[in-house]
């Protein structure tokens, strides 16, 4: 493969899989990549080796999330104004702040005092199918578990629960027909959550209760509160980031495992392996693929010069496969270590949901791997047509029925 021939943009080319070809041809011969866009976007600087990855995360104040946005295509005035009232998109001092905030619903212990209710959300999940002994395991499985627990979280009724699927659907496949594409309909699946986040804070104020949302609404850092707007965007940051993520890693997870049965023998035999596995998991499927920053002065990547109003984006597949970091990096290997994958990202704006998220895993693939061990693909995996995510629409499996009583 030749550079000329790589394209990171088109989302036709992630169809038939992250392009870890195009990646690995990248870092060997031109780590900080010059891509066009087609037009009216600006091009931007592709940066695939690990270490330059973790460079630009870790220096905000030259690598803004704020000053542009985070994603690939150019915003400009009410639009990029919106994007950056939400926590991803700010830079410190105003990050700093709002992290400190939120951060007080995510500490080791709110998210441990929720593993009980996720047992219990995945037991009910499985047993839902089990008699089956087949289903879609996207639909099924992946998606239900991450979508209770912001639901959960977050206190959306569970009659809800489905909007909220929807509309996070909506906001994040735009680029594929499937979920009703359209940048149009995307904003109006936002601006559906944003006011029903609204209500829902209107709601608690009213009778407050002792969850995460009457937490958020009440805590303060250096006398300041959360205002109703912020409270808004988080919700909606919380609704996208935490679950097509989750969901994606869970199904992705689990056709490597499927594709790589030595590796899910190992598994069975010693459950102690699970925490390994589900790092492993994470670096070989980096649900995330990318995220953008805008250069604020004239700079330098590894020698190649950064105008001032540059785009630069990280991608954190290709880190995740950085020969130089990784030994046999296209192994998928559940007893790596170390294994100091970025598919969370890292800095200042590493995941928030990582504990969250690593729970929620772990609990899964701790129950399938105990009452369908010997779970196997039963049609063809449908990916998600995305350069943002890297998604299974589609994943019909077969199980052999766990016996009852
Ligand atoms: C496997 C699952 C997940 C993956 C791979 C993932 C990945 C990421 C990445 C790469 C970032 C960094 C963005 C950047 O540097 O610009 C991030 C940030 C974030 N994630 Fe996750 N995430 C996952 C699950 C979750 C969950 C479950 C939640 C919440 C319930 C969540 C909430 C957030 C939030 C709020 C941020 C922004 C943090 C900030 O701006 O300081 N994520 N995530």
């Amino acid at each position: 493969m030749e550079l000329s021939d790589i394209d990171l943009v088109n989302p036709d080319n992630w169809v038939p899989g992250v392009p870890h070809e195009a990646f690995k041809v990248l870092r060997q011969k031109a780590p900080v990549f010059w891509q066009e866009m087609p037009a009216p976007d600006s091009g931007f600087w592709a940066v695939t080796k690990y270490d330059d990855v973790v460079m630009v995360s870790k220096d905000p104040l030259t690598f803004s999330s704020f000053k542009g946005g985070t994603i690939l295509r150019d915003l400009s005035g009410e639009d990029l104004a919106n994007t950056q009232t939400i926590m991803l998109n700010m830079d410190p001092p105003q990050h700093s702040k709002y992290r400190k905030l939120v951060s007080q619903g995510f500490t080791p212990r709110m998210t441990a005092a929720l593993e009980p209710r996720i047992r219990a959300a995945t037991v009910e999940i499985l047993d839902q199918i089990a008699a089956r002994g087949e289903c879609d395991f996207v639909r099924a499985i992946a998606a239900e578990l991450p979508l209770i627990v912001i639901a959960e979280l977050v206190g959306v009724p569970l009659e809800d629960r489905h909007k909220v699927f929807e509309w996070s659907n909506r906001l994040i496949g735009f680029d594929d027909p499937e979920f009703e594409g359209g940048a149009e309909k995307g904003k109006m699946a936002a601006m559906e959550m944003w006011l029903y986040a609204h209500d829902l804070a209107e709601r608690r104020k009213d009778a407050p209760r002792e969850d995460f949302v009457s937490l958020l609404l009440n805590s303060a850092v250096d006398g300041e509160k959360l205002t109703q707007m912020e409270f808004d965007s988080f919700f909606l940051l919380l609704a996208v980031a935490g679950n097509e993520t989750t969901r994606n890693l869970i199904s992705g997870g689990m056709l490597a495992l499927i594709e790589h049965p030595a590796e899910r023998r190992k598994l069975l035999a010693d459950p102690s392996l699970l925490n390994s596995a589900v790092e492993e998991m994470l670096r070989w499927v980096s649900p995330v693929s990318q995220f953008r920053r805008t250069a604020t002065r004239d700079t330098e990547i590894r020698g190649q010069k950064i105008k001032e109003g540059d785009k630069v984006v990280v991608y954190y597949q290709s880190a995740n496969r950085d020969e130089e970091v990784f030994p046999d990096p296209y192994t998928f290997d559940v007893t790596r270590s170390p294994n100091n994958h970025i598919a969370f990202g890292i800095g200042e704006h590493f995941c928030l949901g990582a504990n969250l998220a690593r729970l929620e895993i772990r609990v899964m693939f701790d129950e399938i791997l105990r009452r369908f061990p010997d779970i196997e693909l039963a049609g063809p995996v449908r990916r998600l047509r995305s350069n943002f995510i890297n998604g299974i629409k589609e994943m019909p499996v077969k199980f052999t029925p766990p016996r009852v009583g």
